[in-house]
């Protein structure tokens, strides 16, 4: 696994909605689903972006402008110059047997890598449940249509699919169907939600968390997690349901920038 800092150009840029977009790198990054990069903008720093497909020869990620490193990402244009060191972090597991996934928002793209992965590997039967706030914010619908066997909607305002939250629909699945694995990303207060309901059915789940990230490989310490400093960016960001029963401050709490510990 190539793990060296590359500098690269941006050889594809895709507008996926008004605040996200997909960038595509030309260079062969031996990445799973779930793992993510560190990536330098000049000028901003560096920051962790989950990865949303490879290919022998390229791999994107799809991020959101959502501040000032974004903001310079989002300025540049096929061709500019970034630089990467990756891929890092545990990947989700390769259960290949009844799988449900549950996703919501920005935090979808290891959930579409997962599922391609699965196929190729050729999962028995996979059902994806994709929310967001409204049709404008759902993400690689195709694909999931593509990849699953059954892929359902569930929007805040209705506007597509289930009016609803993707939680409320993965329980109405899960008493109807069974399954082996629960994978699962989204905003932690989703994911909280939606470990509750595989814990009432059951079902063995992983979720794939977020923290405040500076160097990715286990340095710095801001995304540690309390009680028994947990550090994500080296044992996660993926987190299986036993280890996540020792992680207190899932749901609760976490480290901002500054490394203060804040309510979520
Ligand atoms: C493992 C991991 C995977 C991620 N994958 C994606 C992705 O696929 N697409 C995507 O758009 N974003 C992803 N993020 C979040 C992304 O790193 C931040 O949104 C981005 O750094 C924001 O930078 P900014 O300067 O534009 O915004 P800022 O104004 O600096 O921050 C806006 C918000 O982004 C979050 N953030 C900022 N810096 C960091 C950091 N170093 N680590 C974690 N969160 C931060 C905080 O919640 C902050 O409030 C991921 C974060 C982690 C930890
Ligand atoms: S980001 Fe530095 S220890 Fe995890």
């Amino acid at each position: 696994m190539k793990r060296d800092r590359q500098t690269l150009p941006i050889v594809a840029i895709r507008e996926e909605n008004v605040s996200l977009r997909t960038f595509t790198f030309e260079t062969s990054l031996q990445a799973l689903p779930g793992q993510f990069i560190m990536l330098t903008v000049f000028s901003q720093g560096e920051k962790p972006f989950s990865i949303l497909d490879v290919t022998e020869s390229s791999f994107s990620m799809t991020i959101k402008n959502i501040g000032p490193f974004t903001e310079r990402l989002f300025q540049m244009d096929v061709g500019d110059i970034i630089s990467i060191r990756g891929p890092y972090g545990q990947p989700f597991s390769q259960e290949t047997g009844r799988i449900l996934m549950v996703g919501g928002g920005y935090a979808t793209p290891p959930l579409r890598f997962q599922a391609k992965v699965l196929r190729e590997a050729g999962v028995r039967y996979l059902v994806n449940v994709n929310g967001a706030r409204s049709e404008t914010d759902l993400l690689y619908v195709p694909d999931f249509m593509d990849y699953c066997d059954r892929s359902l909607i569930a929007t805040d305002d209705g506007s597509q699919g289930y009016r609803g939250t993707s939680v409320a629909v993965m329980q109405d699945v899960l008493g109807e169907e069974s399954f082996d694995r629960i994978y699962i990303s989204g905003p932690e207060k989703m994911m909280k939600a939606a470990t509750t309901v595989a814990r009432q059915f059951g079902v063995p789940f992983e979720v794939n968390l977020e923290r405040y990230m500076k160097c990715g490989v286990g340095v710095c310490g801001s995304c540690v997690m309390d009680p028994h400093g947990f550090i994500l960016c080296m044992e996660g960001p993926v987190v299986d349901h036993k280890t996540l029963d020792k992680l207190e401050e899932f749901g609760v709490s976490h480290r901002d920038k500054t490394g203060r510990i804040t309510a979520l």
